[in-house]
Formats: structure tokens, sequence, C-alpha cells
């Protein structure tokens, strides 16, 4: 029998990847605690940042769009009022964890939900911290949402040893900790994106950070603090840029060059492991914007080997999982990624996701506990497939990714999840594709 051979068009060209996510959530927050406008450049406008757009405005913040930039006018920290509808944060975890931190040290009562996917997501992991402080809590079956949650401006200043590595956390009790009078302590083992530290250290705000023997870090806050409004630029998203890195790096012939990409080390430890894998990538140090270093990055048609990712690792990685399992079911050799535990509790359950999505394809794929071992192989797809992104946005752009080998072979359920982080994702896929 003969098949019909596929033309696989390469990627090429520059585009300008949108805002970080992380950063946007974080601009709109503290822009809201602070005294002043705060005039907001290159904010992702995606559905999660809708979210934290909503439920600041519910809480008696203005922000308004104008032509090229967003403006907050912030009420000061403690300066929330009580809103007199449901909080709704829709899809995302970051809306909801870091705002219940910023919430907690206001004087007010506040109703949080979210969609199916966030009210399956665990709330406790900051609640718990918040409700040590003196923040009164009612969760749904003790850790979900719908919540209540009844904040005071007498929080403790307390010291709090980080359970889980994760930036939502610490970053919920930094923004209750900036109105506690008193010194509030964080203790994190291992490093988590940092970018709330950031943007403090750029908003002037004085907190001291320490590297501890173990490799961690101790945050230390000394509140209130009274934070003075500057203009935010925000840079690239390097988890968005993630998704056409790997894609040059796959489809042959390939070279993209992705702009102003924040290189913040806590975010681009994805760009090592492709090297390690094989991968042809150039990082040019551009700048820096607002305590993030940017820079253009570089990626080239590669041929990739599989490669052994350990579990220390996860923290710095958790956002591209699903992108490094496709880069590694094209490496030639056994990728091993180890302690995914984590993307159990993402959008979806991303070990379940990626697993069953690339079994479906005929994947050599293996789930040992929480490590996924990916043995990468050139397949054939003789019939239509189609993906099931279970409504996660990095689900769904990690395998049109893929599909880009396979011609129209696969298909995504559902491609509306994508503007949930990256709305112009298709369009900058298509850029890069028409270009050829
Ligand atoms: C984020 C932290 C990470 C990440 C999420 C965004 C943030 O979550 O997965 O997409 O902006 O702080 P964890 O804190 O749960 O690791």
């Amino acid at each position: 029998m003969t098949t019909k051979k596929i033309k696989v068009h390469k990627l090429e060209g520059c585009i300008e990847i949108s805002g970080d996510k992380s950063i946007s959530h974080r601009a709109l927050i503290l822009g809201a605690i602070s005294i002043g406008k705060t005039e907001i450049i290159n904010l992702l406008e995606s559905e999660d940042i809708f979210s934290t757009i909503d439920v600041l405005r519910s809480l008696g913040i203005k922000i308004k769009k104008l032509k090229n930039r967003w403006e907050v006018i912030g009420n000061g920290t403690g300066g929330f009022i009580e809103p007199k509808k449901i909080l709704d944060c829709g899809n995302s975890g970051t809306t909801a964890r870091l705002m219940l931190g910023a919430i907690a040290s206001n004087p007010i009562s506040c109703t949080i939900v979210g969609d199916k996917s966030l009210s399956k997501r665990s709330m406790s992991r900051v609640t718990n911290y918040l409700e040590k402080m003196g923040a009164d809590v009612k969760l749904t079956k003790k850790d979900y949402l719908p919540l209540l949650i009844s904040g005071n401006n007498n929080l403790l200043p307390m010291k709090h040893v980080m359970e889980k590595a994760s930036a939502q956390v610490k970053s919920a009790i930094i923004l209750a900790g900036l109105n506690i009078k008193g010194v509030t302590r964080i203790v994190e083992d291992k490093l988590t994106r940092d970018h709330t530290e950031r943007l403090l250290n750029y908003l002037k705000v004085n907190f001291t950070l320490r590297k501890l023997p173990n490799g961690g870090r101790e945050i230390k806050l000394q509140g209130p603090y009274e934070i003075k409004s500057k203009r935010i630029v925000v840079a690239g998203d390097p988890s968005s840029s993630a998704f056409f890195i790997v894609g040059a790096l796959i489809v042959p012939s390939s070279e993209v060059t992705i702009k102003n990409v924040s290189l913040n080390p806590s975010r681009i430890a994805f760009i090592d492991v492709l090297k390690k894998m094989g991968g042809k990538i150039k990082i040019k140090k551009i700048g820096e914007r607002c305590g993030e270093q940017i820079g253009n990055i570089t990626a080239k048609y590669s041929k990739l080997r599989g490669i052994k990712i350990n579990s220390f690792m996860a923290p710095l990685l958790i956002d591209e999982y699903p992108i490094l399992s496709i880069a590694a079911s094209q490496a030639n050799g056994k990728t091993v990624m180890k302690g995914l535990g984590e993307l159990r509790h993402k959008e979806s359950d991303r070990i379940k996701s990626i697993v069953y999505n690339l079994k479906k394809l005929n994947f050599a794929v293996r789930l040992k506990g929480d490590d996924i071992q990916i043995v990468g192989k050139k397949i054939n797809i003789r019939s239509k497939n189609t993906i099931k992104t279970f409504g996660d946005h990095r689900i769904a752009m990690s395998f049109l990714i893929l599909s880009i080998l396979y011609d129209k072979k696969i298909k995504i359920d559902n491609e509306k999840c994508i503007s949930i982080s990256y709305p112009k994702f298709k369009d900058h896929l298509n850029y890069l594709i028409n270009k050829s």
C-alpha cells in the first residue's frame, strides 16, 4: 500500500510574544493596592487576566483600557471595599489564589467562585496560611471553591514555611503581608517563580531576600507598606514562547525568533532542557523591563535526543511539561520526566491529559507513579484523530504544535480554551506558517 506523503509547513519568521500572564496578574493587583495611577503597557489580554480585572473592579478598583495601555487607580494597601457581588475567578488559579492573599488583610467578606475546573483545584493550600494569620475562611469540602473569606486588618505577622513549592501560594502570603503590621517571613526550600518579588523591588518596596544554606530563600517583609504607583511594562511570556520554540525544533527547516521574552531564570529552565536535548536555541539579551531581563530567542530545527529531567526541576518547568512532552515525542530515545505530581492540580490533570493523548496517537508513553516516560518515534497517522484537551489551554496549544507535523490528521476538540492564556496563538502560528 502506498501512503500519501504529508506536506509539512515549516515555521519561519519573527513574532513579538504577548505579555506574560503571571506578571500581568501581579501588575494589576499591585497597581490596585498602590497609591495613585498605574499605567500598564503590554498587559496580556486573555480570559485569565480579565478574571483578575473583574474581581478587582468588584472590590472598588477603577481599571480602564486606553489606546495602548491599561490604567489602574489604586486604593492603597487595605483599600478594597466589600463587593456587592460574588467574585468569579473563571478558570484562573492565579486570580483565585493571589486575590485570596490580597483580600485577607482587608476587613471585608467575599464569596469566591470559579468554573468547573477551578472548583476542583485546592484552595486550602493558600487559605491554611491565611487562617493561621487570622482570616476566617469557609471552603467547600474543606478545600475548594465556592468559598467565603472574611478578612481583617489585624492579621498576625508570622513566619511561614512553604509546604509546597508554589509561586501562587508564596505570592498570596506576600500580598497579605504587605498590609500586616510587623514582620512576615516566608521560607521556601525550592526556588519558585519570583515575579512578585521583582515587581515589589521595582516599586521600591523595602523587603529582604536571604539565600539559605539549603538553596532555599527567606523573604522578610515589614508591613504595612504604602506603595507609590509606577508605570509597569510587562515582559513577554516565556511559557507562551515555548510553543513556537518547540515548534521550530521539531518541524524540519524551521527557524523562528520570539522577541521581548522575559528571561527570568525561574521561567526559562525549559530552554536549558531543550538545549540538553540537542535543541539549537540562541538567546540575545536586549534589556530590562521592570526588574525582568528580556531578550530575543531564536530556535532552529534540530535533531533532538531523549534525556532525564529530575524532579527538583519541576517547579521551574511546571507550565512547560505539556510542550516538553511534544518535544520528547519527536526525540531520539527515551525522555523521563520525574516528579510531576503537581501537574495533577493544574487546569486539567496534566499527567492524564499528556499520557492519554500521546497514547491515543500511538506514541510510546509510560506512566510510573508521577514520572512520565516517552520514547520518541516517527509515527504515521493514517486516520483523523481528535485530541481531548480537557478544557486545558496548554494541552490544546501543545498538540496544535504537534499537529503541524501531521497536516490535518490531528484535530483539537476545543480550541476556544486557548484564549485563557494566549488569544493570539492561532494568529501567530498562522503567521509563522504562512511565511513559508
Ligand atoms: C503561577 C504559578 C504556577 C503556574 C501558574 C502561574 C503564578 O503555579 O503553574 O500557571 O503566576 O504564580 P503554582 O504556584 O501552583 O506552581
